[in-house]
């Protein structure tokens, strides 16, 4: 269990952030890291050619760490839907297969899935929500031979589901069906391995439980996709990126999934800023992120209990990840209401989205239940 690390956040004493789902917060050191990286563009003569290739060279490190894999698996992207696309441009299906989904998967894992089968003439195939709440179960009955894309979340955004990648990876490769991750829920909260999963892409907007800024993510791509077609074609993908005194013009691409890098993915204010976040992940280690969050959100979970809230139990639940439900509709305002008391998190779904970190402490959990309480016990009373 780690200490709580809130003196590294600029989080106030009276405010209970419980919504990392949501936005995670800049820590202070990562804040920094990107204050000084946009500084830099002030003085342009600073910012030498080889600085183009160092962040993103770090930025690939660091990733690859955290998901256990090699840096030439990385590529740098602005967002979960950019890597999703790239994968879904890239990975064959035909006519009379299907493209495994999830019931209410988000959006950005959906819609590119959604083109490809009707491009192609393949059909979606949507696992239903399951009533145990054990969507690995669910899914592993849906992957019959018709599947040729998985495309799958390592958490169900909206109730904290956790699936186990590591046994539906082995039945996609049994099928012959590639697998697709949008990890923007887990990865930084949740171990994760690339080696174990054997995933063909998976991708992970920085924003959240990698605790980085906005606009940036991080895709891997699986060796056999590494000769794949990238959604644009720049110059800093390319073999001869390094010599800016002879940019024109070369077949051949940068090593590894270097190729699918976007755009201008030099970015000298968000990529310090990501690395330093994801650099403070990997010395607290991920699997103790998720035990001392699980920790936290099991006493909110029991307290939650008393006034008639229910939640999976953990391991069909990621332990980062609370949504709580009741037997009553639970008031569409409710997240405003506790915002008036500096209480955040998020309704999603038909759940109150709970979802903590190291910066926490159990007085932000303790006012989040004393404001349930009140607001039950001023509905009962009306
Ligand atoms: C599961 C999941 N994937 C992806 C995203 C973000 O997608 P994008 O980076 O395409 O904006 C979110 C945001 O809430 C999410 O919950």
């Amino acid at each position: 269990m780690l200490p709580c690390q809130r003196h590294l956040f600029d989080i106030p004493d009276d405010v209970s952030y419980l919504n990392c789902a949501y936005m995670s917060p800049l820590m202070k050191p990562a804040l920094e890291a990107g204050t000084a990286g946009l500084a830099r563009k002030a003085h342009p003569w600073q910012i030498t050619s080889d600085q183009f290739f160092t962040g993103a060279e770090e930025f690939r490190n660091v990733a690859a760490q955290l998901a256990d894999c090699s840096a030439d698996c990385i590529a740098i992207v602005s967002s979960a839907s950019y890597g999703i696309e790239t994968a879904a441009r890239n990975l064959p299906v035909k006519k009379d297969q299907s493209i495994l989904v999830l019931a209410e998967q988000f959006p950005s894992n959906y819609y590119s899935w959604q083109r490809r089968a009707r491009e192609t003439g393949a059909s979606l195939k949507v696992v239903a929500w399951p009533e145990n709440n054990d969507w690995t179960a669910a899914v592993l009955d849906a992957l019959t031979s018709d599947v040729a894309i998985a495309a799958l979340p390592h958490v169900q955004w909206t109730s904290g589901g956790r699936l186990d990648l590591v046994r539906i990876g082995e039945a996609c490769r049994k099928l012959g069906a590639a697998l697709v991750l949008d990890l923007t829920q887990s990865l930084g909260a949740l171990p994760f391995s690339v080696h174990d999963v054997q995933p063909d892409f998976a991708v992970a907007a920085s924003y959240k439980w990698l605790l980085g800024p906005y606009s940036v993510g991080v895709l891997y791509v699986a060796e056999k996709w590494q000769g794949g077609m990238p959604l644009e074609e720049n110059w800093i993908q390319r073999a001869n990126a390094h010599d800016f005194a002879n940019l024109l013009y070369t077949e051949n691409y940068d090593a590894g999934a270097r190729r699918f890098d976007m755009g201008e993915r030099s970015n000298f204010a968000l990529l310090p800023a990501a690395v330093r976040a994801m650099k403070q992940l990997l010395d607290w280690k991920v699997a103790q992120v998720s035990e001392t969050v699980g920790a936290l959100n099991r006493q909110l979970a029991n307290a939650a209990a008393s006034l008639g809230f229910f939640a999976p139990a953990e391991p069909l639940r990621a332990p980062h990840y609370l949504a709580l439900r009741r037997k009553e509709a639970i008031p569409k305002d409710l997240p405003e209401i506790l915002a008036r008391e500096k209480v955040f998190v998020s309704l999603r779904g038909s759940s109150i989205r709970v979802t903590p970190h190291v910066y926490n402490t159990a007085e932000d959990g303790e006012r989040l239940i004393a404001c349930l309480r009140r607001i039950a016990a001023a509905r009962t009373s009306t």
